[in-house]
């Protein structure tokens, strides 16, 4: 039996340990034990716990409770704590997912100590060092001794980054094992999609209609510099109004502090709009309901953009790149930066496209069951 520890922090890795979590359960439980560790990353009721009883998540064995803070304090407190851990525990392997400095604390904190790191969405690259995710990544992949990749591309970016994906020999941080599996948002799309319904949140607002369109915005680019935010806003109320169409915005904490902080007026004007229905962050099985359902969705989410073509929506991807860029080879994500007329016009026009074929890119629902079989085999 090994020991792996889950480290989660942050709501969409708490999501994505969800598909994880399940396949060692239903498959691998006499040879993986799972602990998990949460850093507190993200601590608010609807972040975080939420996600636990709805997504079947076992209770984290360790909480560090780290909270919100500057980069280097918050990932200094989340090393230690993993530090920690990783020695009291007897831990044979750390799971990671994802990008955020959770993620980069326990790939640290791990392969210091010699204990091999699994990483889950390796290989995906922005190719925009200034976004604290690209550093994340790049850092957890060159410490990660099995990486998982969810498509090609991520798989590419890693050969050209020199890893080699022979996979042969005794695998380790030297020798790492690289992996195309598929995604495991995917998998939980699939599973959680049956279940999901118009739960309490989603009726508290009234629909009018039954096209709507989902936003979601949390992107330091975004929401620091308050007058591209409040532009980015002024953009989504012309939707609403030119368009004549209802818009259901479940907003990030980061994004709704910072408008509170520094434009409170501009803030109540947009979320008193009749059309517009400005909501606490959303459960999962909810948020899949609001996916199915929409028209549109507008997000700068990495995990949104993507359940949009899971749910065969068009997408407005409020970025200058992405690491997903399949869904814009499609075409039914569009990327789009620029406020005002420019943004306005992406707005409408995909509003009105109609794709039959989303090719299947992102594997076939079982990502999770091939990483458990994976560590199995090679630590
Ligand atoms: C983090 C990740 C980002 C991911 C996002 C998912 C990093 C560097 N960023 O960004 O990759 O896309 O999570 O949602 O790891 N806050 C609360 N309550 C909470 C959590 C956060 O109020 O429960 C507020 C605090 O003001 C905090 C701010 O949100 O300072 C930002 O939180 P933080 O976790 O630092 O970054 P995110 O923007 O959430
Ligand atoms: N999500 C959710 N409730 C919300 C907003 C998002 O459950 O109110 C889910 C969403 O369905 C996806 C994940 O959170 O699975 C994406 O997380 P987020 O946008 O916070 O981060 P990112 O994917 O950009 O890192």
């Amino acid at each position: 039996m090994k020991n792996i520890l889950t480290v989660i922090g942050a709501r969409p890795q708490i999501i994505k340990a969800a598909a994880v979590s399940r396949a060692i359960r239903e498959g691998f439980s006499t040879e993986l034990n799972e602990v998990i560790l949460h850093t507190g990353q993200h601590y608010d009721e609807k972040m975080s716990n939420v996600f636990f009883n709805e997504l079947e998540i076992p209770r984290p064995d360790h909480q560090l409770d780290v909270g919100s803070g500057s980069h280097g304090a918050q990932t200094a407190k989340m090393l230690s704590g993993i530090e920690e851990v990783l020695l009291k525990d007897k831990i044979d392997a750390l799971l990671v997912y994802g990008d955020t400095n959770s993620t980069l604390a326990g790939a640290l904190a791990a392969a210091k100590l010699h204990i091999p790191v699994v990483h889950v969405e390796a290989g995906l690259r922005s190719f925009n060092k200034s976004m604290p995710e690209e550093i994340n990544r790049i850092a957890c992949d060159h410490a990660s001794t099995l990486l998982f990749s969810p498509t090609t591309t991520g798989f590419d970016n890693l050969k050209n980054e020199g890893f080699s994906t022979k996979n042969e020999g005794v695998i380790s941080i030297d020798n790492p094992g690289v992996f195309h599996c598929g995604d495991v948002m995917y998998d939980n799309s699939l599973y959680f999609s049956k279940k999901a319904s118009r739960t309490i949140q989603a009726d508290a607002f009234q629909l009018t209609t039954d096209k709507f369109v989902l936003v979601t915005i949390h992107r330091p680019y975004n929401t620091d510099d308050i007058d591209r935010l409040k532009a980015i806003l002024d953009d989504l109320a012309w939707l609403a109004n030119e368009e004549e169409i209802e818009l259901v915005v479940p907003l990030h904490p980061r994004t709704k502090n910072r408008l509170m902080q520094e434009s409170a007026d501009h803030y109540n004007a947009f979320a008193s709009n009749p059309r517009i229905h400005v909501i606490e962050p959303v459960s999962f099985l909810e948020m899949i309901w609001l996916e199915k359902n929409c028209s549109l969705v507008v997000t700068d989410s990495g995990g949104v953009q993507k359940e949009a073509y899971f749910f065969k929506k068009p997408s407005v991807v409020i970025r200058t790149e992405t690491e997903w860029t399949e869904l814009v080879a499609h075409g039914s994500a569009e990327l789009s930066f620029e406020t005002g007329e420019a943004m306005r016009r992406v707005f409408s026009t995909s509003l009105n496209k109609k794709f039959n074929e989303f090719p299947q890119v992102f594997g076939d629902g079982k990502a999770s069951s091939f990483i458990c079989e994976m560590i199995t085999t090679h630590l």
